[in-house]
């Protein structure tokens, strides 16, 4: 038996040490969870997502009282950036949260669902997607990889063994 150890790495900024650009990126998942359907949960997400071609794709969670068939902003997001942009690259995907009745003091993390289609878009495009996760006391979370939020992810190469 042989313990092993998977490092992940990820940095902690001031929203203000960010590049302008990415600034702008977080002020739009901000921005973007006003649009958010959450009547049950109460909890607004915003994602967007910058494309290698410039563009921004702005996503929020969409509910529906048949819980499970609502969506979280973040799949919303990629997914339309993959139905509208099948061959650009995800450069960066910031991600920001309020809730109606309490307030977040922490970093808003994507969920297992999302990161898993984040891992996927990663590994289709050979090139590492960004990820700025924006808490509210203005303290960012940065990962350069999906996979680091991510490992033993699974993956295609392992579906193509069966
Ligand atoms: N939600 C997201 O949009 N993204 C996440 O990464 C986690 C959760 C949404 C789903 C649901 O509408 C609400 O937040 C509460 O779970």
């Amino acid at each position: 038996m042989k313990e092993k150890k998977i490092e992940i790495t990820f940095v902690k900024a001031n929203f203000n040490e960010l590049d302008i650009s990415e600034q702008e990126l977080i002020e739009k998942a901000k921005n973007a969870y006003s649009n958010a359907y959450a009547p049950y949960s109460g909890f607004l997400v915003g994602a967007s997502v910058l494309l290698e071609n410039g563009e921004i794709i702005n996503g929020s969670n969409q509910e529906n009282v048949a819980y499970p068939s609502g969506l979280c902003a973040e799949r919303v997001a990629l997914f339309y950036a993959g139905a509208k942009y099948p061959e650009v690259a995800i450069k960066t995907i910031a991600i920001s949260a309020k809730s109606k009745t309490f307030e977040i003091d922490d970093v808003v993390s994507p969920c297992g669902a999302c990161r898993q289609v984040m891992a996927e878009y990663q590994q289709k495009q050979g090139q590492n997607i960004r990820l700025l996760l924006h808490p509210t006391n203005d303290e960012v979370l940065i990962a350069n990889s999906v996979t680091d939020l991510l490992p033993f992810m699974f993956n295609s190469e392992k579906l193509r063994k069966f």
